[in-house]
């Protein structure tokens, strides 16, 4: 028999799940374990390691191990492994499969597809490229649902007569989601989603990381931050230190043999309190009260509507976020799923849903939204001048999905055959300064003069959150639609940008790249933080390539741009 399991492919860990006569189970792995680290290495021999093995080698063979891989989803970087060359798509099917091969072990059943989840906040792009490594594994994907959607599920399947409004706050390794849902008699229905595809504990292990480093540099005059080794022995470290002050005051942290200063080797001995740690943290988990808000106001809800707070992601145990929570929102947030273990099973119950394996007194009915705005280029004209890179948005942000939408346009110019149809995801008025998903020509137009024949385009956004788009000549009935790949991402890989900072020229364009930097770190980067992304990826590899100065110049502008537009010109 063939079966469906629930995966929740994590930044720092993931975990698989079973629906069984309706109730999820977590399905452990090899060595007997719920939580899988999503580290994946080559091992002495030549073998591929997933999970504890492969993190147990991490601080031996940084080289020949990758950790934290979901951040690097569909953004066109590879990443290296014993000196091979893998997409992060790659690495995650090594992850998959083998959560896979632990289930068909324990389940001693054939298993060919999953329901995946994923940050509730990651791009069109990021699921193509989930759905790419389930396909490399070999498993159909089923679905993919948004993680906190998949907790609200693991809550609502035991709480079907409740009526209430619930906040979920998913604070993982790498990722932020909030997401506003109202739940009545079995209905869950998602309101909005905000969140933050660039924030969770490993911003925070690096604060402490960053504290630590000039800390020894100061008292030794020694600088490590080039030495691999010593830098993932401090991030393991870090990381039990950070997961320690959650329960206790004070941790007395110390790596023997750290770094040699002249012939003599020297720990990195320190007592961190848990107020020292709260320092470096706060302004990150402060930052977030703006994803709170924008998914309270787009619900159209205030705090005080909110019923009951649920907690999701290793990252809320540290106290500092639960009293943050509090203090926003004027109401304790509620330990009733477990915030390791909730999206895994909420996986299961979806597959439940999928699979009619729910009973009748389980009839739970689940809707999601999309939380971007999705959109396309047009000529507008304003003052009778045309005005190409206009943005028009076709969904707006947080509709309910499945949502399909169409707008007509008319042609710009007399006699025009040919039409370009560009594809963006984003805020901004200018379709440029969005990020671009794709495009496609609409060719045999019959010749007119402008705005007489026209011209429609519909986009259409399923459940999986995936985007189909569509352009119709609407006299002729001539349509060409175009399905966004991962592939069409441009692929600026090859480029190793490391050093970037010491490329000839680079100078100028620091204070903006850490600028950016800052912002992407602190969630102030909003909406447009994929695009800041991949302007400063385009800044570096333009310095490291030694590119003409006029192309990296008219990147830092459009950087300058959207922080002048983020700030509302107060920076920069
Ligand atoms: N007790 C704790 N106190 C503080 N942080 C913790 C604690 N336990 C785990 N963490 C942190 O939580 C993070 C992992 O959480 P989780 O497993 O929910 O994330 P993930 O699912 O891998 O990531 P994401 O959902 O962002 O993709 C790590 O950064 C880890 O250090
Ligand atoms: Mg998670």
């Amino acid at each position: 028999m063939s079966n469906m399991v629930g995966i929740d492919l994590g930044t720092s860990t993931s975990e698989i799940a079973v629906l069984k006569d309706g109730k999820p189970y977590v399905i452990p792995n090899h060595l007997g374990e719920y939580i899988t680290p999503s580290v994946v290495g080559l091992s002495a021999d030549g073998r591929i390691i997933v999970g504890k093995e492969a993190r147990d080698q991490l601080l031996l063979k940084p080289d020949d191990t990758v950790i934290e891989v979901k951040r690097l989803m569909g953004s066109g970087t590879t990443v290296f492994m014993g000196g091979k060359e893998y997409t992060p798509q790659q690495i995650s099917a090594f992850i998959l499969s083998y959560l896979v091969d632990c289930a068909r072990k324990y389940l001693g059943e054939d298993i060919d597809r999953a329901v995946i989840t994923v940050p509730a906040y990651f791009s069109d792009t990021q699921r193509r490229a989930t759905v790419e490594a389930g396909k490399l594994a070999g498993i159909k994907v089923g679905r993919i649902v948004n993680e906190p959607t998949a907790a609200a599920l693991d809550y609502g399947i035991d709480h079907m007569r409740e009526c209430q409004n619930i906040l979920i706050y998913d604070l993982g390794g790498g990722t932020l989601d909030v997401t506003v849902l109202e739940m009545f008699e079995g209905v869950l229905d998602v309101k909005a989603s905000c969140g933050s595809n660039r924030l969770g504990g490993k911003d925070f292990d690096q604060r402490l990381m960053d504290y630590l480093l000039s800390r020894f540099a100061t008292r030794y005059n020694l600088d490590v931050s080039g030495d691999k080794r010593a830098l993932m022995r401090l991030k393991d470290a870090v990381e039990k230190c950070k997961i320690a002050l959650s329960d206790q005051e004070e941790y007395h942290l110390l790596i023997p043999f750290f770094a040699k200063v002249g012939e003599n080797p020297v720990s990195l001995e320190e007592i961190v309190s848990r107020e020292t740690f709260e320092s470096l943290i706060e302004e990150l988990i402060e930052s977030t009260a703006k994803q709170i808000n924008t998914a309270l106001s787009d619900a159209g809800l205030t705090a005080s509507d909110i019923d009951l707070i649920l907690l999701v992601g290793g990252s809320t145990r540290i106290p500092y976020v639960r009293s943050f929570i509090e203090r926003t929102l004027g109401k304790v947030p509620q330990s009733l799923i477990d915030p390791d273990l909730a999206v895994v099973r909420g996986a299961s119950v979806q597959v439940g849903i999928l699979d009619n394996q729910l009973s009748s007194e389980q009839d739970i009915v689940i809707t999601d939204v999309c939380p971007y705005t999705l959109g396309t280029s047009v000529l507008e004209y304003i003052g009778g001048f045309p005005v190409s890179d206009a943005y028009d948005v076709i969904i707006p942000r947080n509709v309910t999905i499945p949502v399909v939408k169409e707008k007509i346009y008319g042609t710009a110019a007399d006699n025009q055959t040919v039409v370009e149809i560009n594809v963006y995801q984003g805020e901004f008025k200018k379709a440029s300064h969005n990020n671009f998903l794709g495009k496609f020509m609409l060719k045999g137009i019959p010749p007119a003069p402008a705005f007489q024949e026209k011209i429609a385009i519909s986009f259409s956004y399923d459940v999986n959150g995936i985007l189909q788009v569509e352009g119709r000549i609407v006299s002729t009935e001539k349509k060409v639609s175009l399905a966004i790949e991962t592939t069409g991402v441009e692929m600026v890989s090859e480029v190793d940008t490391e050093g970037w900072d010491k490329a000839s020229g680079a100078r100028k364009y620091k204070a903006i790249i850490k600028k950016a930097g800052r912002m992407l770190e602190t969630g102030e980067a909003q909406y447009y933080a994929i695009e800041m992304e991949s302007l400063i990826r385009k800044i570096k590899t333009g310095l490291v390539r030694g590119d003409e100065p006029e192309i990296i110049d008219a990147l830092k502008e459009e950087l300058h741009e959207i922080i002048y537009e983020l700030t509302e010109g107060k920076d920069v």
